[in-house]
């Protein structure tokens, strides 16, 4: 059995570091580990160009005190308006690496997203020609729609026909949650890539349902039922190249997820990397982990891989019950349990 793993360091290609005092309370949790993280940008308000995601991106460096060891990737935030030639100046001056897609009012702080992508083809055809990846949050949001079809119907109506016209455009089809969009990433061409998060490994919607409702295993796209869960630890775990890891680290604080109508979001960036070598630790797929981990995200993105490397025990790890974020109180994924793998530092 092997009781030591050690991988080159770690990318987390998906995650919300929100902003001012909270920013400051989550970003080390991902610093700590992960060496570079592609920062979601739905703030209130969402950061919609060149100066506002710079300006982010240096609020984030300064929450971190300029730790030298991890770089944001910044996103721009796509919205009916979205100007191409925005969207081509910041990619070239590096402000920012994609761009993200949010249906409007698909999830948390989405209100400002894209009405019908239809209304931002320019801008796609832009990102087709400069080679920059867009990247998805896949659902409808149709009210006739079941939240558990959301996904699926997503690749039906949308995502199918968008990449069969521009079947130049990289894109990357977030934190998804079922069968179908396994099996339409594994059979898709070399411009389509999926990350996958550690709730979706573990949790299927009894998680949330069961015993009583549980707040702290909702987000969006929601969990849905065990096979869906299956065909995802398959994917994660097959050493298939255009799979990656992207925590989706989403926190918000307790008393808003402990609320009649509490939001969306799990927070998994504290023990995100224990989380996952668990789940690969249980598919006896450990020797591929590294390839979802730390390789197969930076060959998707054309960047190179880290140096230096990261380890993790077999010796059990408690996660507590909640952590104080700078004042905020999240309860963090995996609250109360022990989790057989801890990262050293
Ligand atoms: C995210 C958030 O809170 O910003 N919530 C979530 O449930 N994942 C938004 C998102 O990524 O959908
Ligand atoms: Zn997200």
């Amino acid at each position: 059995m092997t009781d030591t793993i050690t991988i080159r360091r770690p990318d987390d290609w998906h995650v919300h570091l929100r902003d001012g005092a909270v920013l400051r309370g989550v970003a080390p949790h991902t610093a700590r580990q992960f060496a570079r993280a592609i920062v979601m940008p739905n703030l209130s308000p969402p950061m919609t160009d060149i100066a506002g995601v710079s300006a982010y991106r240096d609020r984030i460096m300064a929450a971190l005190g300029a730790d030298p060891a991890f770089t944001p990737l910044m996103t721009l935030y796509l919205t009916d308006g979205t100007d191409p030639d925005e969207v081509a100046r910041g990619f070239a001056a590096g402000v920012f690496v994609a761009a993200k897609l949010y249906p409007a009012h698909a999830t948390t702080g989405s209100a400002h997203g894209v009405t019908d992508v239809a209304r931002i083809m320019p801008v796609l055809e832009r990102m087709a020609q400069i080679g920059m990846p867009l990247l998805i949050h896949g659902e409808v949001t149709d009210s006739h729609v079941d939240i558990f079809d959301r996904e699926a119907v997503f690749i039906e109506r949308t995502l199918g026909r968008l990449i069969a016209d521009l079947p130049e455009l990289r894109v990357v089809f977030e934190h998804i949650t079922t069968a179908e969009a396994a099996d339409f990433v594994a059979g898709a061409g070399a411009n389509v890539a999926a990350t996958i998060t550690p709730q979706h490994l573990h949790l299927n919607r009894n998680a949330m349902l069961v015993g009583g409702i549980r707040p702290h295993a909702y987000c969006l796209p929601v969990a849905k039922r065990e096979h869906h869960r299956l065909a995802l630890r398959k994917l994660a775990t097959s050493g298939f190249a255009r799979v990656f890891l992207g925590t989706d680290t989403a926190p918000h604080a307790q008393h808003l997820k402990e609320a009649a109508c509490g939001c969306a979001g799990i927070f998994n960036a504290p023990f995100a990397l224990e989380s996952y070598a668990t789940v690969f630790d249980e598919e006896s797929a450990l020797d591929r982990f590294e390839a979802f981990a730390s390789l197969n995200g930076p060959a998707f993105y054309r960047m190179p891989v880290n140096t230096g490397t990261v380890t993790l025990v077999r010796e059990p790890v408690k996660v507590p019950d909640v952590i104080d974020c700078n004042g905020m109180a999240v309860v963090p994924f995996h609250a109360g349990e022990t989790l057989g793998w801890r990262l050293v530092d």
